[in-house]
């Protein structure tokens, strides 16, 4: 029999996702709103409380943990919480997720930490226009974090690109060039209408269809059959010549992955978070902080909760968009 988490749906998770933060230094617009309200800091999860959460989940079947936020790397005690969380007995993968901007400081920490594999946002090549895609990054910032990340040779580095119609959507070709250049994969998103950004998304949503037919005038693409164990939501591609790198679409509203969905995720204020796309959750923090249960309880809490997990996610339920950030839902 299996063991371990099982939804309702008989999915197993073995893929949680954690966010260390709501904070960013950067504030996307397709992300962040310009006024953002972040959580005071007693709020979130401390250090020995991510540890304990993450290690019941470990306990529970779940062998890889993805680090997100918010921006993982402003948190001051990052690198001690990767030490942690990379010890953890039958884990199998520490990843994060990060937009790049102070990884050429904290690359060798991180490998050295125990992250294995990186996933790094990167929206436009073009100086000007990353700016204004960040509101206040610094294109340069980020390559230097990429190259220095590429430099400390991770197991697998992928670049996340959010094309959006008239923003940048000229530059596909460029970012894939540029990951295949350095044999890294890249990964193109469909935008998701998380919080009110203050702008009419439909009307610049291109789908991963789109974006692989016009790839595929310059590229000869064969589809991958994803061999990674606890698989994200990417679908892959080969481009023929370039071995060390693949090509993966993130199509949320195209294909829906929900059906083989593994994945669980904790808020930086310690909801458990059954579906990005709903609000079903569950408070760990208040579990562990306020009331506080013992291991037991919590696990038992968990299985329980699970049970609710959603089979899909629901982006305009009842026509109402889902008022909660990505950068609070932990990406
Ligand atoms: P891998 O571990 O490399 O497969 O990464 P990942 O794609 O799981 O993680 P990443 O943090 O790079 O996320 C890329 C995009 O996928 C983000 O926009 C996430 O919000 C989105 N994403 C990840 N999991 C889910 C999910 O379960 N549902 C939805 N709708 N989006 C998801
Ligand atoms: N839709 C899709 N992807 C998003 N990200 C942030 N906000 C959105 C959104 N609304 C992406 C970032 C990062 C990844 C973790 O999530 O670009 O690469
Ligand atoms: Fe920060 Fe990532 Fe959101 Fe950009 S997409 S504002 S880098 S959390």
């Amino acid at each position: 029999p299996r063991t371990g988490l099982i939804d309702g749906l008989g999915r197993q998770i073995n893929y949680l996702r954690l966010s260390v933060t709501d904070r960013c230094d950067l504030r996307c617009r397709y992300c962040m709103a310009d006024d953002m309200q972040f959580l005071p800091r007693e709020q979130t999860l401390t250090r020995a409380e991510i540890h304990r959460l993450a290690s019941l989940f470990v306990a529970e079947g779940v062998r890889k943990i993805r680090l997100t936020g918010g921006e993982p790397l402003t948190r001051p005690d990052i690198i001690a919480i990767c030490e942690d969380l990379a010890a953890l007995p039958g884990l199998d993968e520490l990843v994060l997720s990060t937009n790049g901007r102070q990884l050429a400081n904290h690359a060798i920490a991180l490998k050295q930490a125990g992250v294995s594999r990186l996933n790094i946002s990167l929206d436009s090549l073009e100086a000007e226009r990353f700016r204004y895609i960040t509101r206040h990054g610094v294109l340069a910032d980020v390559i230097a974090g990429i190259d220095a990340a590429v430099a400390q040779g991770f197991k697998r580095i992928r670049l996340n690109s959010v094309i959006l119609r008239g923003s940048n959507d000229d530059e596909i070709l460029n970012l894939v060039a540029f990951a295949l250049a350095r044999e890294i994969d890249i990964c193109f998103i469909e935008e998701m209408p998380l919080g009110d950004v203050g702008r009419n998304r439909a009307a610049s949503f291109i789908s991963s269809a789109d974006i692989a037919e016009r790839l595929a005038e310059h590229y000869a693409l064969t589809p991958l059959i994803n061999t990674d164990a606890h698989a994200g939501p990417a679908r892959y591609m080969q481009a023929q010549g370039y071995p060390n790198s693949r090509i993966g679409f993130i199509s949320p509203h195209s294909n829906t992955f929900c059906a083989s969905c593994n994945r669980l995720r904790l808020t930086a204020e310690g909801r458990l978070l059954l579906c990005l796309g709903q609000e079903e959750s569950l408070s760990l923090r208040d579990l562990i902080r306020q009331y506080p249960a013992d291991d037991h309880e919590v696990r038992r809490a968990l299985h329980n909760a699970l049970t609710h997990k959603p089979a899909s996610h629901d982006f305009q339920h009842d026509g109402e968009q889902l008022v909660r950030f990505m950068s609070a839902s932990g990406g």
